[in-house]
């Protein structure tokens, strides 16, 4: 029998239907996606304290305004966990050991990952676990240059959802969530979710994970309000992508950026505040605001050295170390799990 040539017409059609139906599976699943997005919009401007789920916040503009947030004088946390991870990088070598895999759950800036790469006693594996494969896998692409020997296995996934890890070599595994993104959760989810990063990793695993601390409120304060508007315009961008993506009238001056320290909670709360008395549609549902009611958007929990400890052993963890910067304003714990590893 002849071969078929990618050169016959019969294939070349073959390969038009088939680019065709992946062209209708992705929008398939970009439909679904809008239609996750409408309704939890929807059930959340329905409750009492109105609120859009935070995840929401990174479309392309928002990841680039939180790419400059980190950047800010005001945005302490970034700064001071590098600190902490360049002045104690040959510590986590160490604890790491020889040949280990480095998982990171919900991966982002890879300066963070290089330094931990860079201490580690020829690292086997790394192991980015995000939602988001696109970004992720470019961000692989250029990290692969920089690691010939560190195999690169992304896998692409709600990092707060059961995942398998792949086959990793003999040594440790690691986990590294960094950013104070745990800060993120309720406590009690936030103790689930460590719960779940050690079934993840699986006995004998340690974690490398960054806390933000409480502090003076102003300093806090200043961290999500900042002087320039950057962290203003995160928060509104929100309300101008539920415009575009689900079709609300959102109005863009009828609401402004609030942030303050909740002491009672322990958290910066994030909300979106309207400036007068007003009515949003989204379709057939309307939503009245009255002139000062918010959109409560996101919290960001600050810990005490004693509630993240208490933390850490709820969820499984032993706690080895806890670092903080000269200032004292933010925290990396090095974790260990019991038991006969790899
Ligand atoms: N998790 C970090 C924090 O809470 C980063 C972050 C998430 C953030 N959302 C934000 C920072 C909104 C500023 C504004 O600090």
């Amino acid at each position: 029998m002849a071969p078929i040539s990618l050169a016959t017409p019969h294939a070349g059609s073959l390969a038009a239907s088939l680019a065709q139906s992946l062209r209708i599976a992705e929008r398939r699943a970009a439909d679904g996606a809008t239609a996750v997005f409408r309704t939890d919009v929807v059930f959340g401007l329905s409750q009492p304290q109105k609120a859009v789920p935070p995840k929401y916040f990174y479309d392309e503009t928002g990841s680039r305004l939180f790419d400059l947030i980190c950047r800010l004088p005001e945005y302490y946390p970034t700064r001071c966990e590098l600190e902490i991870l360049k002045t104690r990088a040959a510590e986590i070598g160490a604890l790491a050991g020889p040949r280990a895999s480095l998982v990171e759950f919900g991966s982002g800036s890879s300066i963070k990952v290089r330094l931990l790469l860079d201490a580690m006693d020829k690292p086997a594996a790394y192991v980015p676990i995000d939602i988001s494969g696109p970004h992720m896998r470019a961000a692989v692409a250029r990290l692969a240059e920089a690691y010939p020997g560190v195999a690169m296995v992304p896998v692409e996934a709600d990092f707060t959802q059961a995942v398998r890890l792949p086959p990793l070599g003999e040594g440790r595994r690691v986990g590294f969530f960094p950013g104070s993104t745990i800060g993120n959760f309720t406590p009690q989810a936030a103790t689930a979710f460590l719960a779940h990063v050690g079934d993840v990793l699986g006995p004998g695993s340690a974690l490398v994970i960054g806390f933000d601390l409480a502090k003076d409120h102003a300093v806090l304060e200043a961290a999500y309000d900042d002087r320039h508007g950057i962290t203003a315009a995160f928060n509104l961008n929100l309300l101008a992508r539920i415009n575009r993506e689900v079709g609300a009238d959102f109005e863009p001056g009828g609401f402004r950026h609030r942030a303050f320290f909740n002491a009672d909670e322990s958290r910066i709360e994030m909300h979106l505040e309207s400036v007068r008395k007003q009515e949003v549609c989204i379709g057939r549902h309307h939503f009245a605001f009255a002139r000062g009611e918010t959109i409560h958007t996101e919290n960001s929990y600050k810990f005490s050295a004693a509630a993240v400890l208490a933390m850490v052993r709820h969820a499984g963890w032993r706690q080895r170390v806890l670092w903080t910067d000269p200032k004292g304003w933010f925290a990396v714990a090095a974790l260990e799990r019991d038991g006969e590893g790899r």
